[in-house]
This record gives structure tokens, C-alpha cells and sequence, in this order.
């Protein structure tokens, strides 16, 4: 069976991704290699467990000699990297880990994958694709009256997630233009969906909203993101890696700019329609504090290229994919406690002991 390896498959695009690979008919198995931070639950890939075209490895990307392993004894057609420290808090807290992992880890799956393209032979060379995922973080922050960010828009990265995350797409863009490595970069805006770790804005106040605790709204709400129902970003990710012409970049986005304030008060309204409280609203829990340092105001992506060459478009409408996340969250509340109580961690190891 012919594989493709992607990395960061137990996260939340990562696993979502894997999941709807192998949803697909006539679907390459899948290496899965992730490290299993923090954000890497092997419990998101409960559905393709003893699927043997999923193939799980707990690797590192920073460790060049198993990451060749990988490839030498898989012999994937393709790698898709998903694998990222991803979330700006963290990174404003404690950047380190976000320069390891995505400037130096990066760097060191480039130079793995290099070495195994070299020595393929010329029809899988040429077949070949390493396909980068990354973020519109990397373009800063737009006014409101700006053009949504399209692939030559400058990158002005403000946050140390984005500008770790700006300088793997750097190191990608060069292994194509200097050893002519077929690379494809997506460039996507704010993903939503099932498996979302709780700590970012969604999640967070769907888990909050239920537990009866404050939905805490960040400065004054105001700030502008463009949102993409993650099934949408998966659907792109198989376009771009299908069809996509090696060295190009892709901007991936919904057209779905939204104010924090009014995707808070949509995630409500649909808690207040799914799930009433006893009295009052879930609007009532709203409250707003401190600003994130260097708050960037406005993210929006000009997907027209995507579309133009490609044909792909989102299938989900805000209104229909945040119902889809609500009501996943709805029904998968053990998932959601066992990450709030930390137990994913614990159950790989019982689950896999053996
Ligand atoms: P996530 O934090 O949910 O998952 C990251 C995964 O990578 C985890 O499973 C983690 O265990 C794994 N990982 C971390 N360090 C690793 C390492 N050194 N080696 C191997 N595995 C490692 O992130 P996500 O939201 O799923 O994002 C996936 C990718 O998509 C990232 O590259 C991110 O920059 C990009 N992206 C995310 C969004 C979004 O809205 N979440 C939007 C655009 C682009
Ligand atoms: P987040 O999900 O962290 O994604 P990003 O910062 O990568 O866009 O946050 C989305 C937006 O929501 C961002 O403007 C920060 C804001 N936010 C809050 O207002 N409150 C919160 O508790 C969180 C986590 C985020």
C-alpha cells in the first residue's frame, strides 16, 4: 500500500485530517509521527484505532534519525506537515519551545525529507510532494478598512508563534528554490471543529459556557478573525497536495470575518437554543479582561486563488459549522473532561502499555 506521512496527526487539525483521509475511497494508508505534547491526544484518533492503514509513531521531528526511520522503512509518497506549537498564549509565556519545534523541527524534517528525494527514483521524485501547513498569522495584523491578505501579501509576523511560524514557511520556500524540493505551502485562517483542545477561543467558551464559569472576552472584543470550519480545511489541504503546483503558496479561508464579541455571542445564543440554562442566558457569563500583549486586531484571507485554480470552496457557512462544533461538544463531553483532567495523558499509557 502506497502511504503518505504527516506529522502533528494526533492534534486538532492533524487528527481531523487523518480522519477524513481515511474517509476517503481508495485512501494511501497514513504514518502518523507526533511527538504527543500536551496537544497531541491520541484519543481524537479513537475512530481509526486497529485501522491498519493508520500507523501511529510517537516521534519527535526534531530527532533526524527517527524521522528517517520513518521514511526509509516507509517509503511515503508525500509529507504533510501539520506538526506545531500552535498556540499564541503559550508562546507568549514561553517561547522556546516554539523555536524548536517549529524553526528547528522544521528545519530537520526538511533535511531528512531532502535526502530520502534524492534518492528516490525519477518517477517518485517527481510525484513527490512535502506540503507545509501554515497560518495567515504570518501577514500580521490588517486594518479595517485593508484588503484581506492574499499570497503576496508581506509578512510582517507579530507574535513568536507567527514569527516561528514565518520562518518555517522561509526554510520550506528555500529547499524548493535552492535544492528544488516540490514543496506546497496552505496558508489558512482561524480553524473551528470537533477535537479543539479547550484553550482556544471556541472550545474554551463552549466547555466554559457549560461549567457555568466566565467566558473571558479578551480588551474589548473587537478583534477581527476569519474563520474556517476545519472539515473545510482538511477538503483544501487534499486539493493543494492533489493538484497544487510545487513551490506555490495557497491562502485557505471561509470569507468569514467575525468580532471575537459576535462569535462569543452566536456560541451562546446557539447553548441558550441546545442546552437553556435554568434561568437567564449563557451571555450573562461574558466577561471581558486583560488584553493579550500585541493583540493583533484583524486577520482576513483572500481565498480566490485556491478557488481560481483549484475549484475548492468551504462547504460549511459559519452558521452550519459552529452548530456541527457545538453540537459535537455536546455529545463528546468525556472527551472534553478527559482533557480538562489531564486523564488523555494517562490513558495512552494504559492503552498502549502492552
Ligand atoms: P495543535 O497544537 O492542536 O496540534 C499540534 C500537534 O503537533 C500535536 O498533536 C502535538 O503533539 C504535535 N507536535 C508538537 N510538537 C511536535 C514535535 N516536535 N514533533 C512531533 N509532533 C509535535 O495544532 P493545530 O491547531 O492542529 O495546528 C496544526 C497546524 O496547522 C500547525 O502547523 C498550525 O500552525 C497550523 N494552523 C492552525 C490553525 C488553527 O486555527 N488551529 C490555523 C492555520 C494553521
Ligand atoms: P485563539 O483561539 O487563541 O486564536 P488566535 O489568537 O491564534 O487567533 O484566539 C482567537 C481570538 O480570540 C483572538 O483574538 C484572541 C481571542 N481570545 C479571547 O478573547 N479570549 C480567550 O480566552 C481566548 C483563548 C482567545
Amino acid at each position: 500500500m502506497s502511504h503518505i506521512l504527516v506529522t502533528g496527526g494526533a492534534g486538532f487539525i492533524g487528527a481531523n485530517f487523518v480522519l477524513d483521509w481515511l474517509r476517503q475511497e481508495g485512501a494511501d494508508g497514513i504514518v502518523n509521527a507526533d511527538k504527543l505534547t500536551y496537544a497531541g491526544n491520541r484519543k481524537s484518533l479513537a475512530a481509526v484505532e486497529g485501522d491498519v492503514r493508520h500507523i501511529f509513531s510517537q516521534t519527535d521531528i526534531c530527532d533526524a534519525a527517527a524521522v528517517t526511520r520513518l521514511l526509509e522503512s516507509h517509503r511515503p509518497r508525500a509529507v504533510l506537515h501539520f506538526a506545531a506549537e500552535s498556540h499564541v498564549d503559550r508562546s507568549i509565556h514561553g517561547p522556546v519551545d516554539f523555536v524548536q519545534t517549529n524553526v528547528v523541527g522544521t528545519f530537520t524534517l526538511l533535511e531528512a525529507v531532502l535526502a530520502y528525494w534524492r534518492a528516490l527514483d525519477a518517477p517518485s521524485r517527481a510525484a513527490f510532494r512535502f506540503l507545509h501547513v501554515s497560518t495567515d498569522e504570518v501577514f500580521g495584523s490588517l486594518c479595517p478598512a485593508d484588503p484581506p491578505f492574499s499570497e503576496t501579501s508581506p509578512y510582517q509576523p507579530n507574535s513568536p508563534y507567527s514569527a516561528s511560524k514565518a520562518a518555517s514557511d522561509h526554510m520550506v520556500r528555500a529547499y524548493h528554490h535552492t535544492y528544488g524540493l516540490p514543496v506546497l505551502t496552505t496558508n489558512c485562517s482561524n480553524n473551528y471543529g470537533p477535537f479543539h483542545f479547550p484553550e482556544k477561543l471556541i472550545p474554551l467558551m463552549i466547555t466554559s459556557a457549560l461549567a457555568g464559569k466566565p467566558l473571558p472576552v479578551y480588551g474589548d472584543g473587537l478583534n477581527v478573525r476569519d474563520w474556517l470550519y476545519v472539515g473545510d480545511h482538511c477538503a483544501a489541504i487534499r486539493e493543494v497536495l492533489a493538484r497544487g503546483r510545487p513551490g506555490e503558496t495557497y491562502n485557505v479561508g471561509g470569507w468569514n470575518e467575525k468580532t471575537n464579541l459576535e462569535v462569543v455571542h452566536a456560541l451562546c445564543d446557539m447553548l441558550d437554543a441546545l442546552k437553556p440554562k435554568a434561568s437567564g442566558s449563557y451571555r450573562d457569563q461574558i466577561v471581558f479582561v486583560k488584553d493579550r500583549p500585541g493583540h493583533d486586531r484583524r486577520y482576513a484571507i483572500d481565498a480566490s486563488k485556491l478557488a481560481r485554480e483549484l475549484g475548492w470552496k468551504p462547504a460549511e457557512t459559519f452558521e452550519t459549522g459552529l452548530r456541527k462544533t457545538v453540537q459535537w461538544y455536546l455529545h463528546n463531553q468525556d472527551w472534553v473532561q478527559d482533557v480538562l483532567s489531564g486523564e488523555y495523558r494517562h490513558w495512552v499509557a494504559k492503552q498502549y502499555a502492552a
